[in-house]
């Protein structure tokens, strides 16, 4: 009660007792019955506040599978500017994704959001690389299923938000798409500005990142399947395989150590519950013997069937030795509901490698630890003799120098 209305109630007291009794019990019983249904809303927790995500995150925790409602309250982050981030001098992140012991398990960890593509002074090789393969091999590298058209166009929405923001120097955010500052490249690709002839927007995504990256969607069994996607620089498989297919045989077809046994039904849980706003990232290594970034050859030619490390050469001295590590990422797009998978890879010559302290002993170590599985599907047998060798001379001198005692610096 106010005090105009207290002070008029008061008037009303003096010039007739008998109403303002009335007018006073009537406001007490609509106050008290006014803060009870107050009360009964707030414990029911019906309308949460606007921009927070909870209903429709909620909903979708209760989806029928296959049945994603789009979610329009989650918005990504938007990105920094990386600071002085240049396209000629800023290195790769030395991801050195290995541990004393090998052990096979998921690997993933919370991804923060300002790391989603990652972008160095490798972007115009890499670029180049892109720009040949597509030249040579066309929609055998890229692909977007009907299914995922809208989810690819969603995934260059986010980037269009994301890459500008976070590298200015190189992305310029128009009307109509992106404008990429050092090549000269227009990607039109907003609605309302795609043309008849528009290209496929998977390759629109992958010539703006150093990414390869899938869309896999979850079909009404709760299973999800690639879908579309760019790969373009994956080294050892072909998205031609592997398209449409569900995530359980995109590994199990490439003989991925303990699959069934260790990593199918954590990662089918995993896919299905994922939320929009908890990326996450994994990162894994390889020997190559060649220097080729784009497609091992060494193993064999990219238009064969039936090859893989049973067919490759054995290495023969360590300068051809190169170290190729990815870095994953996964997170669910809120529209479409599809995942988005990335794979950035990071190559280098175990030659330049082995000259970081500690590193020699603790790759020689992790690769020590491969079980006869790992071994077969890592190609061990096709460059171990000279690999072993190199490096224990390499751990040998760093440790004659006093480097013995390495604190574990992964993951990171
Ligand atoms: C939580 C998610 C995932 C986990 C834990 C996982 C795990 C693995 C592991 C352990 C390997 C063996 C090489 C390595 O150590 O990395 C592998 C290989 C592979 N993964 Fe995944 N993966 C995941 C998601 C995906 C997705 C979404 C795709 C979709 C394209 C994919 C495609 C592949 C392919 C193509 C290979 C190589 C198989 C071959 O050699 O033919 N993975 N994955
Ligand atoms: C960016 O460059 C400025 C000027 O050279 C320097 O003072 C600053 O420390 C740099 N920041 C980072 C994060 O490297």
């Amino acid at each position: 009660m106010n005090s105009t209305s207290a002070t008029s109630i008061v008037q009303l007291l003096k010039e007739n007792p008998q109403n303002a009794k009335l007018v006073l019990l009537g406001g007490i019983i609509i106050f008290v019955v006014v803060t009870f249904f107050q009360s009964i809303n707030k414990s029911r927790k019906v309308k949460p506040a606007i921009g927070i995500t909870e209903p429709t995150a909620k909903l979708n925790k209760n989806r029928k599978f296959g049945h994603w409602i789009p979610d329009y309250e989650f918005q990504t982050p938007i990105p920094p500017a990386f600071e002085n981030w240049s396209i000629k001098e800023t290195r790769p992140i030395p991801y050195r994704a290995f541990k004393h012991k090998y052990a096979i398990n998921m690997g993933i960890r919370n991804m923060e959001w300002d790391s989603w593509f990652e972008l160095d002074n490798e972007w115009e090789k890499f670029h180049i690389h892109k720009l040949e393969r597509v030249e040579e091999r066309g929609t055998e590298l890229y692909q977007t299923l009907p299914p995922a058209r809208d989810a690819v166009y969603e995934l260059l929405d986010e980037m269009w938000q994301y890459l500008p923001n976070r590298y200015p120097t190189l992305f310029k955010q128009k009307e109509y798409g992106l404008d990429n500052l050092v090549t000269g490249e227009v990607h039109v690709f907003k609605e309302g500005f795609r043309t008849e002839k528009q290209e496929d927007p998977a390759l629109t995504a992958a010539k703006m990142i150093q990414d390869d990256f899938a869309i896999m969607m979850e079909n009404e069994e709760g299973v999800y399947h690639l879908k579309a996607g760019a790969i373009l620089l994956a080294g050892f498989w072909r998205l031609k395989d592997k398209l449409n297919m569900p995530l359980s045989m995109i590994h199990t077809s490439g003989d991925v150590p303990k699959y069934n046994e260790k990593l199918k039904s954590g990662m089918e849980k995993f896919f299905i519950r994922q939320p929009c706003d908890k990326p996450v990232v994994r990162n894994n290594y390889f020997i190559q013997t060649d220097d080729h970034l784009p497609w091992s050859t060494s193993i064999g030619s990219e238009s064969e069937e039936g090859i893989g490390w049973y067919t490759a050469e054995p290495a023969t001295h360590a300068e051809q030795l190169y170290f190729r590590s990815e870095r994953q990422s996964l997170r669910r797009l809120p529209k479409s509901g599809a995942i988005v998978f990335t794979v950035r890879t990071y190559f280098l010559p175990i030659a330049e490698l082995a000259q970081e302290p500690y590193i020699p002993r603790r790759l020689l170590n992790g690769m020590s630890t491969w079980d006869t599985d790992v071994q077969e599907y890592k190609g061990w047998h096709k460059y171990k003799d000279v690999i072993v060798p190199y490096l224990e001379e390499k751990a040998r001198e760093q440790e004659a120098n006093g480097l013995v005692q390495e604190k574990e610096v992964y993951p990171f």
